[in-house]
């Protein structure tokens, strides 16, 4: 995760962010912090990357890389605001015992476009992440790669329109896809949570979930319920203020999958 020291909404660079609408830098970092502490007290480890002055977008770490095993993909950012970020991504990485840290060669928004379900890795494109960039990471990871298109600036990448709940089960907004990538998605996961327009319009499906805890936004009442009936727990966090950069939960987290390198591994 990345403290949010510096957030404010100085340009535009999707469909949520107005520059002209006032943000409140201390809330945004209260419930950041809210957050950080709910994922520790649920027993994860949480490590920080610096944030880097000048950089107001660095606090959505999800975007930073894809990180599996002791690989990671580092970003690289379709807009010019953002392209300073994988430079401190590099560094990370290489500076932890990663076996093999390379920058992007394609335009790759890390797991703001890639999520990991079990042995596939889940690759959003249509706004952001470029499709040869889905090929890219099949390549460096050996993983297999499901392509989805985007189709609705709301959701401009994949982790605000679907949550990977499980290694087999996720919770989706179908109208955030185009209707092929529907069909690949009821194809692969029939058993798959369809959310409602409501939850969705709060990032409802930017949420983060260890398998059987979900943190997702208080707002998302609905789709918390529905959570609860699968028997997942639930966990409603306030996390308003960084949604006027367009930016939620999962945003927030950058995951670090499989098993990482050894300094990384166990207790902090
Ligand atoms: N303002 C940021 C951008 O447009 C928000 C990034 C949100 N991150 C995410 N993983 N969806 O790039």
């Amino acid at each position: 995760m990345c403290r949010p020291d510096n957030f404010e909404v100085r340009y535009s660079i999707n469909a949520w962010m107005d520059p002209g609408r006032p943000t409140f830098p201390e809330i945004g970092l209260s419930q950041w912090k809210w957050l950080h502490d709910v994922i520790v007290d649920l027993g994860h480890r949480v490590d920080l990357i610096d944030p880097l002055p000048g950089l107001p977008d660095m606090v959505f770490a999800a975007n930073g890389a894809l990180a599996l095993g002791e690989r990671a993909l580092v970003a690289r950012f379709r807009h010019p605001q953002r392209a300073e970020e994988p430079a401190a991504y590099l560094e990370w990485f290489g500076s932890r015992g990663y076996r093999e840290v390379r920058q992007a060669a394609h335009v790759n928004e890390g797991e703001g476009d890639f999520l990991v379900a079990g042995g596939t890795v889940l690759a959003g494109t249509g706004f952001r992440t470029e499709p040869a960039a889905h090929a890219e990471t099949a390549r460096f990871f050996g993983r297999p790669v499901l392509g989805l298109t985007l189709v609705d600036p709301r959701f401009y990448h994949l982790d605000t329109a679907l949550t990977v709940l499980g290694d087999d089960e996720i919770m989706y907004y179908p109208p955030a896809f185009c209707p092929a990538s529907r069909e690949l998605l009821a194809a692969r996961f029939p058993g798959a949570l369809a959310a409602e327009e409501a939850d969705a319009a709060v990032f409802g499906l930017n949420a983060l979930s260890d398998g059987r805890h979900v943190i997702l936004p208080r707002a998302a009442g609905r789709l918390a319920g529905r959570l609860a009936e699968r028997g997942y727990e639930p966990i409603g966090v306030e996390f308003t203020e960084l949604l006027k950069a367009g930016g939620g939960i999962k945003c927030c987290t950058l995951e670090l999958h499989g098993t990482p390198p050894r300094s990384l591994s166990g207790p902090r």
